[in-house]
């Protein structure tokens, strides 16, 4: 059809982002009454009052654009990082930054390098600016190799993008590892984007998180969200902590208005909310060792993760998401990111958790399993 070309030859072959199955769609569906939803490693917890407050009271001026500087957001995240209010840019979620930032930054030489598997919207923004998308595999333990990562930067290469934890695997780069990369990267002129949607789940003292090296080096871009434990998925906030220049670039081409009122306002709201996060965390990290327990205990291989997700490792993949679906359970077929033979199943309310233990024992049973 002529009018194919139109379209952007570098989106050509592009599959477009599959996001997880809504609880409206199932039950629509499968005309179910009770849905479970754990396939966007969401916050599962109800909000603190405070946020709700933020909500409500920013809903009564929604006739006002929202800041389109969103520099209160701005100014409270700097202050929590310790950064200046130049070294944030905002945007809709962790994806509008993303898109934006790589608009701002990429030509169409550029390479970017990323892991395989890995979160798919860094290919999907590298390849919607016409620019070429360098995959590097991790290996069987999903470990990723600082060696595999050097070789595999050119001349050409702009950005280096490192989801840590990363997702689907659920592994950081250890702090030595980081170091020595970042390092090289530093050398080589290569901007490290260090995508951090899930650390404030991380507990481990070998964790490092890359907002300690944009202090000591310039060339990292931390990206960071409001959708996991702060529990804003819907209303769609993202930050990242960038070098000063970056941040001029960003605005010219960022959407003006893309953080609404409410989205800013209860972002702020939330950032104040200490033991409301280390609360989550806590009863998170719980609730994972149970569930992995639990599974376990039945037989089944799963992989643990620093992150609000965990791995399971499944003989028929579509076959158990499907059975799971039928019984109003939602997980993600982690061959959506790019990992087969996997269901990553995120953590949810312990009554939620226990369902989906009670029902993978029926499936498996179903399947002759001894358990
Ligand atoms: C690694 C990673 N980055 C970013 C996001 C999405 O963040 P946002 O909702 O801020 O766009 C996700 C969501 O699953 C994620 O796993």
């Amino acid at each position: 059809m002529w009018l194919e070309n139109f379209i952007r030859k570098s989106i050509m072959d592009v599959e477009p982002y599959k996001p997880g199955k809504s609880i409206g769609e199932l039950k629509r569906e499968l005309g179910l009454s009770h849905v479970v939803r754990l396939c966007s490693n969401e916050n599962p917890w109800p909000l603190p009052e405070s946020v709700v407050k933020a909500i409500q009271d920013a809903s009564r001026e929604v006739n006002r654009y929202p800041d389109a500087e969103a520099y209160s957001l701005r100014k409270a995240i700097a202050k929590k990082l310790g950064v200046s209010v130049q070294e944030v840019i905002v945007g809709a979620g962790t994806e509008g930054v993303t898109f934006a930032l790589f608009q701002a930054l990429l030509e169409e030489d550029d390479e970017v390098v990323i892991l395989k598997p890995t979160y798919p919207l860094y290919k999907l923004a590298t390849l919607a600016c016409g620019s070429k998308c360098i995959e590097v595999p991790v290996d069987h333990d999903f470990r990723v190799s600082v060696t595999s990562l050097m070789d595999a930067c050119t001349d050409n290469t702009k950005l280096l993008v490192l989801c840590d934890p990363n997702n689907p695997t659920g592994l950081f780069l250890p702090r030595h590892d980081l170091l020595t990369l970042s390092a090289f990267l530093n050398r080589r002129n290569i901007l490290l984007v260090v995508d951090e949607a899930y650390a404030e789940f991380v507990t481990d003292p070998e964790y490092l998180s890359g907002i300690e090296l944009f202090h000591q080096i310039g060339n990292v871009v931390i990206l960071r969200t409001f959708s996991k434990i702060y529990g804003l998925a819907g209303l769609r906030v993202g930050y990242g902590i960038v070098p000063k220049p970056i941040t001029k670039a960003y605005e010219k081409v960022r959407r003006v208005f893309d953080v609404n009122s409410i989205a800013q306002a209860a972002a702020i709201a939330a950032l104040k909310e200490d033991d409301y996060i280390q609360d989550i965390r806590e009863k998170t990290l719980l609730e994972k060792e149970k569930v992995t327990r639990a599974l376990i205990n039945m037989g089944m291989e799963v992989r643990d993760t620093f992150t609000n997700f965990i791995l399971v490792k499944v003989d028929d993949e579509q076959g158990m998401y499907d059975g799971l679906l039928k019984e109003g359970i939602i997980v993600r077929p982690a061959s959506d990111l790019g990992l087969n033979g996997f269901l990553r199943v995120s953590i949810g309310l312990p009554e939620e958790n226990e369902q989906l233990i009670s029902t993978l024992r029926k499936l498996m049973r179903r399947l002759g399993r001894r358990i």
